[in-house]
């Protein structure tokens, strides 16, 4: 039997420090256009990418850093490769003037630093000085899609190495610090990067010594493990959603209530598989119309958060991915490959990888619940527990773009 009890009595005491001084101005226009698509996108990719990972393990993906890597290499590509990109990042020939100007305000819109959060991105284009690409789709790459292009001697591979893995480095704060090594560039022509780091600290963040050790249980309601359980009690918005099945909770970060987690809890004995696949019939700018809505309805409802301390390092091999589960075939594959608006020499891609590590704590960054069952509803307070198989997103708010996302199902002691 699972320990889980949800009561839909709330707490209707005002509590003021629940109210976030300055409401988001959301760009309609963005959400509505790029960041949908990108949503999409972002979806599809996590829901392939878990489904090919090992059974029951987790997984932090940063969907926007490889949707831009795609929509670059969509500037060079031609034919069917081009069109095969173009259907996985939902970008038509009609469409696609509109995507690059969108994409450049989304970009000034990930950038934030302020003393309790901090957004960064860099999209980089290391090209060999032997033979430098194509000036039209360096101009593109830079103008359209902000990214910086830095020539490299590639013959000399160990210094080239070194000043790429600086680069990478540099924008992680040191935390992704070894992205490539001197054997990438010894049949390589150009490396094309898309890096994005996130700092945040929760607007009200767990208080340590709530965290107890837990049990954390599977799909089907069997105990698989222990988490370190962090508990929060506050004002979170919080909503049910029918159409995927699940409930959502969202955790904001700093002070301006402009990036959150939100987490997706599947319905009990609801898979993420499943919840995932709902989404063919939903969108999340609906989810997060959902999240507003309760936050105009319920937003003085206190919700009992139950989420696990985590950290999550995922190193993943994109290609086959890309490849075989989405569809965009030509770009792998040395004959079929069309890419000569990028460069004169022919050009495919050989592999498309993604790194990403994520640390949730008390203080902040990313979060997912679990708990045990000795919540108390006796002050009629909504139990969000996620201590089973749960997806998390940090999203910025303006735009909606989700700026990483992935899965908890594989509990550990954090
Ligand atoms: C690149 O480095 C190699 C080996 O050091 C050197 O022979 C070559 O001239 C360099 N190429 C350019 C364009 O600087
Ligand atoms: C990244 O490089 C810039 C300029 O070289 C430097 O000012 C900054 O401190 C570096 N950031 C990190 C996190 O190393
Ligand atoms: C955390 O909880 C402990 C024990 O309940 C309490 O003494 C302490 O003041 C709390 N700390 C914060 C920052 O709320
Ligand atoms: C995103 O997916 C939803 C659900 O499949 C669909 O209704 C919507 O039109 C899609 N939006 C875009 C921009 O592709
Ligand atoms: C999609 O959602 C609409 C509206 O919520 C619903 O009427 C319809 O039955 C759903 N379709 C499927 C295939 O689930």
């Amino acid at each position: 039997m699972r320990f889980y009890v949800i009561t839909f009595v709330f707490l209707t005491i005002s509590l003021c420090h629940g109210q976030n001084s300055a409401p988001i101005v959301p760009n309609v226009d963005l959400r509505k256009g790029l960041s949908e698509k990108i949503g999409n996108f972002s979806v599809e990719l996590l829901y392939h990418t878990s489904n090919v990972q090992a059974k029951n393990s987790n997984l932090i993906v940063s969907p926007i850093t490889v949707w831009t890597v795609l929509a670059v290499t969509a500037e060079g590509a031609a034919g069917e490769t081009l069109n095969q990109i173009n259907n996985v990042i939902r970008v038509t020939m009609r469409n696609r003037d509109l995507v690059r100007n969108e994409y450049k305000s989304i970009a000034q819109w990930l950038q934030v630093k302020t003393s309790v959060v901090e957004l960064a991105k860099v999209n980089a284009m290391f090209v060999d000085v032997g033979g430098l690409p194509l000036q039209d789709f360096i101009d593109s790459a830079k103008s359209d899609f902000d990214t910086d292009v830095v020539p490299l001697n590639f013959t000399q591979s160990e210094l080239a190495s070194e000043l790429v893995n600086r680069v990478i480095a540099n924008v992680t704060h040191g935390r992704i610090a070894k992205l490539v090594d001197s054997s990438y560039f010894a049949n390589s022509r150009l490396i094309l990067t898309s890096a994005v780091y996130f700092k945040g600290q929760w607007t009200v963040p767990f208080n340590a010594s709530s965290t107890t050790k837990s049990p954390f249980f599977s799909e089907d309601g069997k105990q698989i493990g222990e988490v370190n359980m962090m508990y929060n009690r506050y004002t979170y918005p919080f909503a049910n959603i029918p159409e995927i099945q699940s409930r959502i909770l969202e955790l904001p970060y700093g002070t301006e209530n402009r990036l959150s987690m939100v987490i997706m809890l599947p319905h009990p004995g609801v898979s993420l598989e499943k919840m995932f696949f709902n989404f063919n019939n939903f969108t999340l700018d609906k989810m997060f119309q959902e999240l507003k809505t309760a936050r105009e309805d319920y937003g003085d409802d206190e919700v009992s958060c139950f989420l696990p301390r985590f950290k999550i390092e995922s190193n993943i091999d994109l290609t086959p991915i890309l490849r075989d589960r989405l569809g965009i075939v030509d770009l792998f594959d040395s004959s079929k490959a069309r890419l000569y608006r990028m460069a004169r020499m022919p050009l495919y891609v050989s592999k498309i990888i993604h790194k990403s590590e994520i640390e949730v704590t008390e203080k902040g960054t990313t979060a997912s619940g679990v708990t045990v069952a000795d919540f108390s509803n006796r002050f009629g307070v909504t139990t969000f527990n996620a201590n089973r198989p749960f997806s998390y997103m940090i999203i910025e708010k303006i735009t909606n773009t989700i700026v990483f996302g992935g899965i908890y199902q594989e509990p550990s002691l954090y």
